[in-house]
């Protein structure tokens, strides 16, 4: 048993790497902003998760807190002391261990941060092998034992020269940081106070510092937009394998885009360059290529080829094809096989919707809703004017506009323009015939 430790996330800084308007920490990676994923992996492990915000502070918190209850959140003081150093000051963690992870780490996972509590040392201080470090402090090792890291910024040439860099994570004893925290200076190039400086002052006055060489793969920072697609397709991976081992049968797995909150449950199969967003749930349904589906609950239902199911779609016992839109309505034993838009709509067992069927929800102010009882049979090219509500056994001619109001059952609905024929027509037009 490990003893209980706390997590300090920092995730305060602006990102200017990453040239957007927003702040780092809440680029999505598979639907969910990536802070999302260190706090998920921080939680496995403790309850004392601290999360350390500045820059756009309430919309860090805002979006965090549409995951997790009783994370705690410290606000750095970021305009005087600014840097990562400066983020550590005024942190109360509950426990004598305090693991500090940068917040623009999404890939690690709990077995990882777990190895750094294996390790009795003052210190312990995750360090790669890049070919290519740059944009990562150097970590300084002489007679094997690390000296001090050096920022990029203030790097000699012989420094940059340093393949080995500091990957972010830590490990200390609680007084190690009441001691050398409140010592840290800005005197450096970019007038930060950095944590990194900390190892510096420890090692001269003679603690122990570990090094634990981890995976670049886990331990990758996101500092760019390209960093942060390199992370998204490291993660997709990571949640189709899961799916797969969990049972799903996925086509041509690496053209398919998997969020996070998607759930499977039962016998499922994806076809290759589907979209599956947000907070969907697929039970027992077969998804048909390249349909997307965003915020939807699909039960032994088949889907596509090239169908699109906006939020808050419910489907059971129903078929769905290709070129329909489907948003906000429940289909029950209902078969919509062709170029449909079905929208705030609720449609019933054994009900068929012919090719072409509009559900006209929408006044330019205001949403109506379109309620179809079982057994309906509506043909193609109708238009139903919501609010529209139409009784069970009903047939819809095709190309029928139903106005807005209440059908009773067993009746036909019809409205067609009588046919006129116009004999000679064609020949007198164009001047040819048969
Ligand atoms: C930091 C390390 C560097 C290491 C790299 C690994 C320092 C001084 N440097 O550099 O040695 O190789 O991580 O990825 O620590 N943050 C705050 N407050 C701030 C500034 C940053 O909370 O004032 C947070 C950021 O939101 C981010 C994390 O700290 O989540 C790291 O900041 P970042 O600017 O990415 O540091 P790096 O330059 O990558
Ligand atoms: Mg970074």
């Amino acid at each position: 048993m490990l003893n209980p430790l706390s997590i300090v996330i920092l995730a305060a800084g602006k990102g200017s790497r990453m040239k957007s308007p927003k702040a780092k920490v809440l680029h999505e990676i598979c639907g969910r902003e990536m802070l999302y994923y260190s706090i998920k992996a921080a939680r496995e492990i403790t309850d004392d998760v601290i999360v350390v915000v500045a820059h756009q502070r309430d919309a860090v918190i805002a979006a965090m807190e549409k995951y997790f209850t009783h994370l705690t959140f410290v606000t750095q003081d970021a305009e005087n002391f600014p840097g990562t150093g400066g983020a550590m000051m005024g942190i109360k963690p509950k426990y004598d261990d305090v693991l500090v992870l940068n917040g623009d780490m999404p890939l690690i996972e709990r077995t990882s941060i777990e190895k750094f509590l294996a390790n009795p040392a003052d210190i312990v201080m995750s360090v790669i092998s890049l070919e290519n470090p740059s944009g990562y402090g150097r970590v300084v090792i002489e007679n094997d034992r690390v000296q001090r890291i050096v920022e990029e910024k203030d790097a000699s040439a012989s420094e940059k020269a340093i393949h080995t860099v500091n990957a972010g994570v830590y490990a200390f004893k609680h007084h190690v940081l009441q001691t050398y925290i409140p010592r840290l200076s800005n005197a450096n190039a970019q007038g930060e106070y950095y944590l990194t400086d900390v190892i510096e002052m420890a090692r001269h006055d003679g603690l122990e510092i570990s090094p634990l060489f981890v995976e670049e793969v886990e331990f990758k920072g996101v500092n760019s937009k390209n960093d942060l697609t390199n992370a998204e397709m490291i993660m997709m991976d990571r949640l189709r394998r899961t799916w797969m081992d969990a049972g799903v049968i996925m086509q041509l797995p690496h053209t398919i885009y998997l969020e996070e909150g998607v759930k499977f449950e039962g016998e499922c199969v994806i076809e290759n360059g589907v979209r599956l967003c947000g907070n969907t749930l697929i039970v027992n349904s077969h998804i048909k290529a390249h349909s997307v589906i965003e915020d939807s609950t699909i039960t032994n239902s088949d889907v596509g080829p090239l169908a699109h199911l906006r939020p808050l779609s419910v489907l059971e016992d129903t078929h769905v094809g290709n070129f329909v839109e489907v948003k906000k309505s429940t289909l029950k034993g209902v078969k919509a096989g062709h170029l449909s838009y079905l929208g705030d709509a609720t449609i019933g067992e054994g009900s068929n919707i012919g090719a072409g069927t509009i559900t006209c929800n929408y006044d330019g102010v205001k949403k109506y809703q379109t309620i179809i009882g079982k057994n309906v049979f509506v043909g193609s090219d109708t238009q139903l004017v919501a609010p529209v509500e139409i009784a069970d056994n009903v047939m819809i001619a095709a190309g029928t506009t139903v106005t807005a109001g209440k059908y009773e059952s067993d009746i036909l609905i019809l409205s067609r323009t009588p046919i006129r024929k116009v004999a000679g027509f064609f020949t007198k037009f164009f001047g040819k015939g048969k």
